[in-house]
């Protein structure tokens, strides 16, 4: 049986936010019943669920269910090198600043990775930087995300070509991938220096073991959470944050952001935050 529109009720509906919410910060807003419904169909479908509550009690039940839950309920448009200035940024003047520091290794997280465009753009900017100024930093990426789903192909690494016509220049597609059965897959080269690891921004306990990183990419995902979890979230990516480390946000995400551990850097266009050494007065 479909999970009709109609059972959702104002309280089912509440109920079912406040779940996911504590479970993976996304705020679901009011009246998005029917994109809850339609999200949801195939999943009640194949686990045989027939209530909000139902959903609820088997994903407390079942990390399983869970996953699979929210797999279905995050949204994970992403694209090559997204935006592009925060990846110019990265490779005129963020790489070159750490490498004149004297960093023999840049430590890099793209947090909420999706399918694994971002990091794979990261990798890509630091390979075309060497290719200008060869140097002996190196560069490790950890790549995170919370679906299980996008964390399989990103670890993957294959795309088809619809997905690399969205901003992967021809240059770059012939340095960087190369053919692989209907698809093109990220040479190894570029592959090998990333780590791949669910992680959930919200609850992830074992934040401390990531390690403290020079640049942190956390973009388009903060947008889904409500304001309290923002902060939340970005207090903890400070902690992960070297200082004078850097923080990429989405380009609708700055906004918000008024922590005592950042000061805001204007580029042009967008923004990058830095980590403070000591808390900053407002
Ligand atoms: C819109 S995509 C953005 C991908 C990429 N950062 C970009 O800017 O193109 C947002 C991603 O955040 C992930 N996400 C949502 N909630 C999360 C959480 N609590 N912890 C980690 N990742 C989360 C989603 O699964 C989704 O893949």
């Amino acid at each position: 049986m479909d999970l009709a529109l109609k059972a959702i009720d104002h309280k089912n509906y509440t109920d079912f936010a406040n779940y996911l919410e504590s479970v993976s910060g996304i705020a679901l807003s009011l009246g998005k019943e029917y994109l809850l419904e339609m999200r949801l169909r195939p999943l009640f479908r194949q686990l045989n669920i027939h209530s909000m509550q139902d959903m609820i009690t088997r994903a407390k039940s079942d990390r399983r269910v869970l996953a699979l839950m929210i797999d279905a309920l995050t949204t994970n448009e992403t694209s090559w090198f997204r935006d592009r200035y925060p990846f110019s940024h990265l490779q005129k003047i963020i790489f070159p600043a750490l490498i004149k520091q004297g960093a023999s290794r840049i430590n890099c997280w793209s947090a909420a990775c999706s399918s694994g465009q971002e990091p794979y753009s990261i990798a890509m900017v630091f390979e075309e930087m060497r290719r200008n100024f060869p140097c002996t930093t190196s560069l490790n990426i950890l790549a995170t995300e919370i679906s299980d789903s996008m964390l399989e192909e990103a670890k993957k690494g294959c795309y088809s070509e619809r997905a690399i016509a969205r901003g992967l220049s021809e240059d770059l597609k012939n340095r960087y991938l190369q053919p692989c059965s209907n698809s093109w897959q990220v040479v190894p080269k570029v592959r090998q220096g990333i780590r791949f690891q669910k992680f959930n921004l919200v609850h992830g306990q074992e934040l401390a073991s990531l390690g403290q990183f020079d640049v942190i990419f956390c973009r388009n995902v903060l947008i889904y959470f409500t304001t309290q979890v923002k902060t939340r979230v970005l207090t903890r990516l400070a902690s992960s944050l070297k200082t004078g480390g850097y923080l990429m946000l989405g380009s609708s995400e700055y906004v918000s952001l008024d922590l005592p551990y950042f000061i805001t850097e204007k580029l042009s266009p967008g923004f990058v935050f830095r980590r403070t050494a000591v808390p900053v007065k407002r």
